[in-house]
Formats: C-alpha cells, sequence, structure tokens
C-alpha cells in the first residue's frame, strides 16, 4: 500500500489513490475525477479559508503599525507622568483658567474635537487619552509599582492617580475648570472631592449615577448586552475583521461630514481597528461598577469643598440605543443622587440632544463652558 502510493504518479491526491485501489475495474475513470475534482475543491476552499483567516488579521496589524505614527494628532506630546507610563496629551489656545476635559466610557480624546477647537480661542483647554485608549499605551506590567492592588486597572481611581500625574508632570496651571462626561464625571468627581485645590469648577456631562450598578435590571443590560458587544468588537478588531468591514463601507466612524477633518476620519477608523484601544474600551466598561463605587466611598468620605462649583449638563432627549425603561432609571437616579451630593449645582438642560452632543451638537456645550470661563477671568481680573 505505501509502495503503491508513493509510487503513484498523483500523490498529491492520496484520497482518490485510496479509492481506486479499494475498487478496481469498476467505473474507474469517472469515479476516480470526481473524487479528485471534489477533493481538489476542498483543498481550493481550504485555501482560501486559510487566506480569509490569516491575511486580514496580518494586513491589519501591518497596517497599524504604520497608522500609529502617521496619525498622530498634530501639537499633541507625550507626557512621562512617571512609572513607565506616557499619557498622550494635547493643549491648544492661551489663557486662564485651562479646561481640562475627559472623555465619554471607553472613547479617545477626539471626542472632543469640535469643543476643544471653540474653546481654545478664550483660553487654554487640554485633552487627554486614558491608558490605553487613543495614542496612550498602556505602560508594561512590570514597571508599574503596586499602584493597581489600590486601584484596579481601568477603575476611577488609578484614572484620578494618572490624571493628577500628568497635570503635574506637564505643569498645567491650577485651579482648573474639570469637565467630564460619562466615565470623564466619575473621574473629574473623585478627582475635585480629592484635590479640591486644583478644581475651581466642576462640569459633569451626563453623569453616571453611583448607584446605578445597584439595580438588578442595570447589571443584566450592561453585563448580558453591552459589555459582551463590547468583546465582539475587540474581537473583530484583533481579526481584522473590523478593518475590512470599514473598507466595505459597514463600519463607520462616529464623526464624520461637515467640518470634520480627514485626519479625524482616519484616526476613528485606526481606533476601531485597534484591538489594543478595543481592549481598553472593554476594561473601561467592564469595571464601571467599581469606578461608581469607589466614587460612592470618596464622596462619603471627603465632602466637595464649598469652593468648587459645579453644573450638570444633560440632554433633553433619550439615548435611542438603550430601552426607554432604562433610560428613565437612570435619569431618575441622575437626579436623585445630584440632590444629595451638590445641592447647589447648575443644571443646564440642552434642547434636543441625546448623550452624543459632545460630538453631535457641541456648540451647545461650548457656549456653557465659555459663560463659564468668562465669569472666572472676570472675577480674577476683579481682585
Ligand atoms: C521589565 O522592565 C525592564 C525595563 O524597565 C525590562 O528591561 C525588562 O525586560 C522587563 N521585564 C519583564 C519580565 O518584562
Ligand atoms: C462589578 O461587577 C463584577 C461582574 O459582575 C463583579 O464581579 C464585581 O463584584 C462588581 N463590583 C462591584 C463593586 O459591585
Amino acid at each position: 500500500m505505501l509502495r503503491k502510493r508513493t509510487a503513484a504518479p498523483d500523490d498529491n491526491v492520496g484520497n482518490s489513490k485510496v479509492d481506486k485501489n479499494k475498487a478496481p475495474g469498476t467505473d474507474e475513470g469517472a469515479g476516480g475525477e470526481n473524487n479528485k475534482g471534489i477533493w481538489s475543491t476542498v483543498t481550493f476552499v481550504g485555501k482560501i479559508l486559510l487566506v480569509i483567516i490569516f491575511v486580514p488579521p496580518f494586513l491589519n496589524y501591518a497596517s497599524l503599525q504604520r497608522e500609529g505614527l502617521m496619525l498622530q494628532p498634530k501639537g499633541g506630546v507625550s507626557v512621562d507622568i512617571g512609572l513607565g507610563q506616557k499619557i498622550h496629551l494635547m493643549c491648544k489656545g492661551k489663557g486662564q483658567p485651562v479646561v481640562m476635559l475627559d472623555a465619554p466610557t471607553g472613547m479617545s480624546s477626539d471626542v472632543w474635537f469640535h469643543i476643544q477647537e471653540d474653546i481654545s480661542h478664550v483660553t487654554k483647554v487640554c485633552t487627554y487619552d486614558r491608558v490605553g485608549l487613543g495614542f496612550s499605551k498602556r505602560a508594561i506590567q512590570n514597571e508599574t509599582t503596586g499602584m493597581e492592588k489600590v486601584w484596579g486597572l481601568s477603575t476611577t481611581g488609578r484614572m484620578v492617580d494618572d490624571l493628577h500625574r500628568l497635570i503635574k508632570s506637564a505643569e498645567i496651571a491650577t485651579p482648573l475648570i474639570l469637565v467630564g462626561s460619562e466615565l470623564g464625571t466619575l473621574n473629574g468627581r473623585f478627582y475635585s472631592h480629592i484635590h479640591d485645590s486644583e478644581v475651581s469648577d466642576l462640569v459633569l456631562i451626563d453623569p453616571i449615577p453611583e448607584d446605578l450598578f445597584e439595580e438588578d435590571q442595570w447589571q443584566q443590560y450592561w453585563y448580558r448586552n453591552l459589555v459582551p458587544s463590547l468583546q465582539v468588537m475587540q474581537f473583530s478588531a484583533a481579526t481584522g475583521l473590523n478593518r475590512m468591514f470599514i473598507i466595505l463601507g459597514l463600519m463607520e466612524p462616529v464623526m464624520k461630514g461637515e467640518g470634520v477633518s480627514l485626519d479625524l476620519v482616519q484616526r476613528q477608523k485606526y481606533f476601531l481597528s485597534n484591538p489594543a484601544h478595543q481592549s481598553s474600551a472593554v476594561d473601561e466598561h467592564f469595571f464601571l461598577n467599581e469606578s461608581a463605587s469607589q466614587v460612592k466611598e470618596i464622596s462619603k468620605y471627603k465632602p466637595l469643598s464649598s469652593r468648587t462649583s459645579v453644573s450638570v449638563i444633560t440632554g433633553d432627549s433619550f439615548d435611542e440605543e438603550l430601552p426607554a425603561h432604562l433610560n428613565q432609571m437612570v435619569a431618575t437616579l441622575q437626579k436623585k443622587c445630584l440632590e444629595e451630593l451638590y445641592p447647589s449645582a447648575k443644571h443646564i438642560h440642552v434642547h434636543g440632544v441625546d448623550r452624543k452632543m459632545i460630538y453631535k451638537s457641541p456648540s451647545a456645550i461650548s457656549k456653557h463652558l465659555m459663560k463659564m470661563i468668562a465669569q472666572r477671568q472676570s472675577r480674577k481680573q476683579s481682585q
């Protein structure tokens, strides 16, 4: 058998040879031809599958390497904040008070693009990428010094510690106006409660109520729907599928259209295809309950200084991606939490927008921030 096989002319299609040996004399020509045909189809399909499985991740990886260098935003700097960690910081404009913007859960600083542009006309305004997101690569684990034992990775405590070291390392003037959205509001609150002399005004855009994760319905939605869908995104980024979807026009960046530069569009596509960015986005969502509970503890033990003003900006429309009863739950808890903790906070309801307002209706937010900046500036002059 073995000898025969090796001697066979069509050695590379062993199966059909075996068949021929089993049934000598029967209809040999047709059957053999047929099998050979099927087999070569199978090999062909196999090769195609191999190409589909291995080529996209490889091409994606090669493209990411190149894009990571090419797409660095102009004017951005990489700041060494110690412990081996570097943070991507971008400041525009001149003057004081400085405005610091902290992005929503799982988003890079690009989401502030329009608001930063607007505000840079009146004062210095900075954005940064939290560790793991955007252009702030996660430090190699052995270079960090046990901070993650105190505050888990991708939780508010850790992010605030990073932000504090960033502000010190980059010598950003304080007190500043700290503006956060979603997870950024948890960071902003934590920061203001701890480092109260550094924050003159705290602005919360769509704050996350810290009791939200104590609701079963919310937990179920978060951990059974949202987080798994983000994990799928991470997987499809890693396998290069996201890049293919983008090329085929099946996946699009959220910021597009008028006033959005080609660079900004390319950067968003880069982040969509980048498994490292997507993985950090998953982590921030996954540990959001932990972050909320950290903020709850801090607010209990160290109330906010009366010198820090608090403003809350929310839209009057609900997020369409979220079931109505969950939208209602968020709104109710938000109100309760703010009334208890910051009874003198100023509330601003922006008409006709939902939580996408920071990139869908940026001017509505810029307008309020500019008013606040003008007030601070005139108060400073009159002193
Ligand atoms: C730890 O970090 C240092 C650089 O500070 C590096 O030389 C070393 O290889 C790292 N060790 C491991 C196990 O990654
Ligand atoms: C957050 O959720 C995870 C997963 O459901 C759970 O293991 C963890 O105990 C929760 N943490 C807090 C502070 O509730």
